[in-house]
Formats: C-alpha cells, sequence, structure tokens
C-alpha cells in the first residue's frame, strides 16, 4: 500500500510538472477530489490490519499535501509565465497609421485639439522660448491668494467686479489666475519668469460674449530693476507670435489693484485698435505679500484672456461653443489634429 502511494504521487508530481493552464483543475480533480485516488486510498483504509492503518493514514496525508503544494506552485509559475510573456504578444505600436492597425474607416474620425488648447500650447512656446516657466496652481483657491495677497482686502471694491462663485467652506473658485503670482513668490526666490495658464471661473449671466468658466494666461516676471519697458517688449512679442503680425501695441493707464502703475495695452489687428489685456509694475504689497523684498526686487505681471483671442482668429461668434462639448464646432478644429 505504501509502495501504491509513492508511485501514485510520483505520477501526480510528473503531470504537474508538465502541466498547462487548461491541466491543472483536472488534475487537482483526478488526485485531490472527492472521487480521487487520494480519497479512494483513504477510504480503504478502514480495511486495512490495524497496525498498517497508521503509517498508510499518515503516508496518505503527507502524500496529500505534496499534490496539494506541487498545484500551487504549479498555478503561480504558469500565471507568472503568462504574464512575463504579455509584453512579448500584447502590444500596440501606436506610431503606425491608424489603418495599420487594423481599424475600419468608420473608427479613423479621430480626435481633434481644443482651438483654446492650441492657443494655450502657443503661448507656453513663446514663453518658454524667452525663458520663462509655465506653472499651474489650483482651482479652488483661499480668500488670500485669490484677493488678499493681491492688495484686495476683505472690503475693496474691486471684489465686486469678480463674480464669484464662494464654496461652502469659504474657499472660492478662482476668479483669475493672478493668485499664481502670489503661490510662485512664495515657493521661489527671485529672478522668477513665469506664466500660468488656466481655467478661472466667474458667476456670470450667460451670453455670446460671457461664460462662467474661461480661460487666461498670468505672466510675470520679478527681478531687479525691472520696468515699463522690459514689459513692452515681453507683451509686443507675445502677441507678435500669436497674431503672425509685427503688431503695434499701446498703453493706457487703468487700475488694477494688484499693480501700480497699472495699463491696459491696445494692439492692432486687421487695423483696429483692440483692448485686449491688463498689465502693470508689481504692486509692492504683493511683493511682500508673497514674502519677496520690495526694496530690492520689482516686477511686472500682465492678465490676459484666451477666449477672446481665439474668437477673434477663428471667427467665433458665440464664447459658449467653447466649453459645449459641441462635436459639430470642435470638428471645424480638424486642422489641429495630431497623430
Ligand atoms: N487678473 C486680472 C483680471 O482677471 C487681469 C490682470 C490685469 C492681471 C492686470 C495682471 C495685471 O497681472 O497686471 O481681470
Amino acid at each position: 500500500m505504501l509502495e501504491d502511494l509513492k508511485a501514485l504521487t510520483k505520477t501526480a508530481l510528473d503531470k504537474l510538472h508538465a502541466a498547462g493552464r487548461a491541466d491543472l483543475d483536472a488534475i487537482q480533480a483526478a488526485y485531490l477530489g472527492k472521487k480521487g485516488k487520494l480519497q479512494e486510498v483513504l477510504r480503504s483504509i478502514g480495511s486495512l490490519p490495524a497496525r498498517e492503518r497508521g503509517p498508510v493514514g499518515q503516508a496518505a496525508n503527507l502524500a496529500k499535501r505534496a499534490i496539494e503544494a506541487a498545484l500551487v506552485d504549479r498555478r503561480a509559475a504558469l500565471i507568472e509565465e503568462a504574464e512575463s510573456a504579455l509584453g512579448d504578444t500584447e502590444w500596440v505600436d501606436a506610431t503606425l497609421p491608424v489603418a495599420a492597425l487594423g481599424m475600419t474607416q468608420g473608427d479613423r474620425r479621430g480626435g481633434t485639439i481644443h482651438p483654446i488648447t492650441n492657443l494655450v500650447r502657443e503661448v507656453e512656446d513663446v514663453f518658454l522660448s524667452m525663458g520663462f516657466e509655465t506653472l499651474d496652481g489650483p482651482w479652488v483657491e483661499d480668500d488670500q491668494h485669490n484677493f488678499g495677497a493681491l492688495n484686495i482686502p476683505a472690503d475693496h471694491p474691486a471684489r465686486d467686479l469678480h463674480d464669484t462663485y464662494w464654496l461652502n467652506d469659504g474657499n472660492l473658485l478662482r476668479t483669475h489666475t493672478s493668485p499664481v503670482q502670489v503661490r510662485a513668490m512664495e515657493t521661489n526666490e527671485p529672478p522668477i519668469r513665469a506664466v500660468c495658464l488656466g481655467r478661472v471661473f466667474r458667476h456670470e449671466e450667460l451670453d455670446a460674449t460671457h461664460e462662467n468658466t474661461f480661460h487666461q494666461v498670468e505672466g510675470f516676471y520679478v527681478d531687479r530693476e525691472v520696468s515699463v519697458a522690459h514689459m513692452l517688449y515681453v507683451l509686443r512679442t507675445l502677441l507678435s507670435e500669436i497674431l503672425q503680425d509685427d503688431v503695434q501695441v499701446r498703453l493706457r493707464p487703468s487700475y488694477f489693484p494688484f499693480v501700480e502703475p497699472g495699463f491696459e495695452m491696445d494692439v492692432t489687428f486687421r487695423g483696429e485698435w483692440l483692448e485686449l489685456l491688463g498689465c502693470g509694475i508689481v504692486h509692492p504689497a504683493v511683493l511682500e505679500a508673497g514674502g519677496i523684498d520690495s526694496s530690492r526686487w520689482s516686477g511686472f505681471a500682465f492678465g490676459l484672456g484666451l477666449d477672446r483671442l481665439v474668437m477673434l482668429r477663428h471667427g467665433v461668434e458665440d464664447v459658449r461653443h467653447f466649453m459645449s462639448g459641441d462635436l459639430r464646432f470642435l470638428q471645424q478644429f480638424a486642422g489641429g489634429v495630431e497623430g
């Protein structure tokens, strides 16, 4: 009997060793199952002479454990083998033309780059080429970064211009990208040259020229003895690049709490002067709020809406198209498709 058990165990282990994943269940049933070979042995123990029962019982249990262990090992080894082979069998060359990937004409409609995203990328490129870095900031801001540190204290009338979405916890959806200035100053030592492009939110009555979600670029430059001349150079370069023209610009005095002096900049576009952006020399109080010594450093800053520029560029008549998700609108910009 003991010899039989040994032989049975050996056959089971050999079979397992050679088994594929599909064979494992059958082998398990044949040896360990209710009607399996080991169960047969255990059942026959009762009819053995008393002194043989103990050793045969023990040997049967050992055999059972050995087979169970081999089964677990084999299963794990097969899974590992299959997974490590995945890299050879299941991959896609994403650089192949769609046709070669077996897609049909119907699948090939593809996506288009959103016209705002396109402009964002262009503006970023212009600034990167001038040595600026791009920064991100949170959409959910606190009062201090969106207003306080920008020289707009709680009772300041400029707050009324920003129809703010307040959140229940006292935070808000940023109403402009200017808070990123403050965050950059808090975490960087001057000189700082950075732009932030992103979404901003205002509680507006919606119409063809007002959206509650729109896009701005904020730029700022903090260094020694920064002047309006530096600002003019950078902005004219930006506008010439994105309007694809050797544009003229002019400054008109204006008021923004975070700059002094503050200006609005106009630019020539298709023969007309266009009011385009706000800018100025960073107010000393803003530098100080950002932890920068205003007696040693100065800077310029500007803010510009992107949606209106895209509208001008493509003749879009209603700003609400941008966030509508309407594919008929977006497919018109298929010229920007990549890939
Ligand atoms: N944050 C202003 C807005 O949303 C735009 C702006 C104006 C930004 C002047 C500036 C600036 O940095 O100097 O209306």
